[in-house]
């Protein structure tokens, strides 16, 4: 991982002209003992180390930066801090959009968060304690050229949020605060280990009207302060990010985002519209995406389905109709019968199934080694959905979006 000096050099043309050439090793499918050795010779050893890495990072960020992984400074952490660039520019989109001028980035890791602010228009305050962070966030606003709109600052966001008045923190209108919820490598569940805390990000959403916080995926709705709006992100039905929007922003209860094929789906909710009904399987059983569920919306999806739930404690959908909408992935519902390894190993066969690919919800069972066993002889595909019936184990033999 480069110190600051080692970033430094690779700010250089030297530095740049090394890096270039390791990525061009590393194109050319040279492994790093090979490519490092082979740099060494070319670049000399100060500058060989960093620009590999470097190189490494930025292959690692292409499918997600785009264009702008190519000129981004990286260290392994602050990528995986990173979130994608495209909600960034989303959440800077909203945060500004009555015309706000001025935002803090509070706690700025590798800039992700201070350039979208940058592009959508804002003079950006980068705040981060860790030097190699600022540095990094200043390589990268010169690299992407919003530099003359983006000051480095050194700074604690715990005392910066607590000096927070007038609406402002740090002199800016506007906030985006992401506290690390990483420690050596793991997650930290409980949100008051967070750094920045829990206590600044109640503080932040007191104080700071336009803020947005980024939060973790798990977060308990209970925790959600009153008129804060909560938002699910989802892309490709898994879930991105989690956001708390102040009250100078919110603008519903809860929001859930999906993300499916680029195209951006939202669902919100003014109050918590309570449980779905629950009835029994029908033709149809429905798996809602993920930041439905995490946002408590699985009940308007059902209503507006003419859905019920299959187990009140379960969220899967049923109905006579596959659903076309994005909130959920249908499946046809073939066979419903209590859940027995023998008689579903028998029925697949019946039915010509060799590769069974199984689901779960409120099952104890591990879905890979349930698949092998039911893997058989024949050329047919089945999915099979391990649940609760109505309290009662159940096996669901579903084909996956039939034509
Ligand atoms: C999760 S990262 C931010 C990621 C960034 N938003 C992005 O998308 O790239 C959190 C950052 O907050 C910084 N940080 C944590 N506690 C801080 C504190 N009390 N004061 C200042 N910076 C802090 C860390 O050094 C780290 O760079």
């Amino acid at each position: 991982m480069p110190d600051t000096a080692a970033l430094a050099l690779l700010r250089t043309p030297e530095g740049a002209a090394a890096t270039a050439r390791a990525a061009a090793l590393l194109d050319g499918g040279a492994d790093v003992l090979a490519g490092v050795a082979r740099l060494r010779g070319e670049v000399g050893p100060e500058l060989a180390g960093p620009a590999w890495e470097l190189a490494r990072l930025r292959a690692r960020a292409r499918p997600v930066f785009g264009a702008d992984a190519d000129r981004l400074f990286l260290t392994a952490d602050t990528l995986e801090q990173a979130g994608r660039p495209e909600l960034a520019t989303r959440r800077a989109a909203r945060l500004l959009a009555d015309g706000t001028d001025s935002a803090a980035d509070l706690g700025c890791a590798a800039g992700t968060d201070t350039v979208a602010l940058a592009r959508a228009g804002a003079r950006v305050l980068a705040v981060d304690r860790d030097p190699l962070a600022r540095e990094l966030t200043a390589a990268n606003a010169a690299a992407l050229g919003v530099h003359d709109d983006v000051w480095v600052v050194a700074g604690d966001v715990v005392e910066l949020v607590a000096a927070a008045r007038g609406g402002e923190v740090a002199g800016c209108r506007a906030a985006v605060l992401d506290p690390a919820r990483r420690a050596g490598g793991r997650r930290l569940l409980d949100p008051d280990r967070w750094s920045p805390p829990w206590s600044t990000v109640t503080t932040l959403l007191d104080r700071v009207p336009r803020a947005v916080v980024k939060v973790a995926p798990g977060l308990d709705h209970e925790r959600v302060p009153e008129g804060v709006e909560a938002e699910w992100v989802s892309v490709r039905g898994s879930i991105v990010e989690a956001l708390l929007w102040g009250r100078g922003v919110a603008e519903t209860w809860r929001r859930a985002t999906v993300v499916r094929d680029g195209v951006v789906h939202e669902l919100t909710a003014e109050a918590d519209p309570g449980p779905a009904d629950t009835g029994p399987v029908r033709g149809w059983l429905h798996e809602p995406d993920p930041a439905v569920i995490r946002s408590g919306l699985v009940s308007p999806v059902a209503a507006g389905l003419g859905a019920t739930l299959v187990d009140p404690t379960i969220a899967y959908l049923t109905s006579g109709d596959r659903a076309a909408t994005p909130w959920v992935t249908s499946y046809r519902v073939d066979e419903v019968l209590p859940f027995n390894l023998k008689r579903l190993r028998a029925l697949l066969r019946t039915r010509g199934v060799g590769r069974v690919v199984v689901k779960k919800r409120g099952s104890a069972i591990e879905p890979e080694t349930l698949a092998r066993q039911l893997r058989g002889a024949g050329t047919g595909t089945a999915t099979v959905v391990v649940t609760r019936v109505a309290g009662a184990p159940t096996a669901l033999v579903c084909a996956i979006n039939p034509g």
